[in-house]
């Protein structure tokens, strides 16, 4: 068997820890692996590459992906361009790494091709799968920079708010506000009116002397929102923004696991010659059919 690894979308610490269990896990089995080069635009102009294991080993403790990535929006259009490419590099089985889109791709190619799909993405919304690689590092980052910020509001009191990546989802900033015990989450899912962002802020800052509120990118004019809160409570706010550096770093040790898990699961999948999503449920990897339901419903935690 040969099998070809691409990591697309957004990059995620644990993305390279990933190819190096899938290739780990196709050396027992004596499969050859390559890699493909920049993601779906590397897999559209047939960029591939042989990986060896002692190789890959060397990236598996480092952020982003060493097979680099790339976002592409009109894959479908590519398909049969795709399915040649992998023909004459005379590959049998496709893993692909990455968020939702990067899944639709590889739900796509599914159906001319083994493929494999596993979840990474610093977002954490991948449909069906309580985790995704990348997203427990970038949720470590953003605490230790919420410590810093508290380390100073402690010293000179203030409006603070911490922004996160996350697209326009809000699973990592909540995430975020639980572990660092935040005043108030502003996610895209819940919009707040302004009367009940003043009123959680003014409860904190008479216990605090500060509030710290926790917000997604994703949050409808954000920026504005932060400041006429600054105006209403009479006082001056600063705005920490992580923005990319939350996408780097080293992989923690549960990133790490989990790539890991999902991988040697994706490859016992394909071996027995089924395509499939390697994804995470109730702490464990299992390996569910691209056709079956999808859903990951946003669910508002009281903080
Ligand atoms: O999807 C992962 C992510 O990091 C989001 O959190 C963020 O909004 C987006 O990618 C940024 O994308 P880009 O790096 O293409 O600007």
């Amino acid at each position: 068997m040969k099998l070809a690894l691409l990591t697309s979308g957004g990059d995620a610490p644990g993305m390279n820890m990933a190819l190096w269990a899938l290739c780990h896990e196709a050396e027992k089995k004596g499969w050859q692996v390559v890699g493909v080069e920049e993601g779906l635009q590397g897999l559209i102009d047939a960029k591939f590459r042989p990986l060896q294991v002692r190789e890959v080993l060397r990236w598996a403790r480092r952020g982003g992906t060493e097979l680099g990535s790339s976002r592409v929006s009109n894959f479908p259009k590519h398909i049969e361009t795709v399915v040649q490419n992998l023909k004459n590099e005379a590959v049998d089985a496709l893993v692909i790494l990455g968020g939702n889109g990067s899944s639709q791709a590889a739900a796509a190619l599914s159906s001319k091709v083994l493929t494999a799909f596993l979840p990474a993405t610093i977002d954490n919304d991948v449909l069906d799968s309580d985790s995704s690689i990348g997203f427990d590092t970038a949720l470590n980052s953003a605490i230790r920079l919420a410590d810093g910020i508290r380390d100073s509001a402690d010293s000179i009191p203030r409006l603070f708010a911490l922004e996160t990546l996350g697209g326009d989802t809000g699973f990592l900033a909540q995430e975020v506000a639980q572990a660092v015990g935040a005043d108030v989450l502003l996610v895209p899912e819940y919009p707040m009116e302004l009367a009940e962002l003043i009123q959680l802020t003014k409860i904190a800052t008479e216990k605090n002397r500060y509030a710290l509120i926790v917000a997604s990118e994703g949050y409808p004019n954000l920026t504005d929102v932060i400041d006429d809160l600054a105006k209403a409570m009479n006082t001056r706010s600063r705005m920490s923004r992580i923005g990319h550096a939350q996408r780097g770093g080293t992989p923690t040790g549960f990133e790490r696991i989990l790539a890991r898990s999902l991988a040697t699961e994706a490859v016992k999948g394909l071996a027995k010659n089924e395509s499939g999503r390697a994804l995470w449920q109730a702490g464990k990897a299992v390996w569910l059919p691209f056709a079956e339901a999808h859903h990951k419903d946003f669910k508002l935690e009281p903080l």
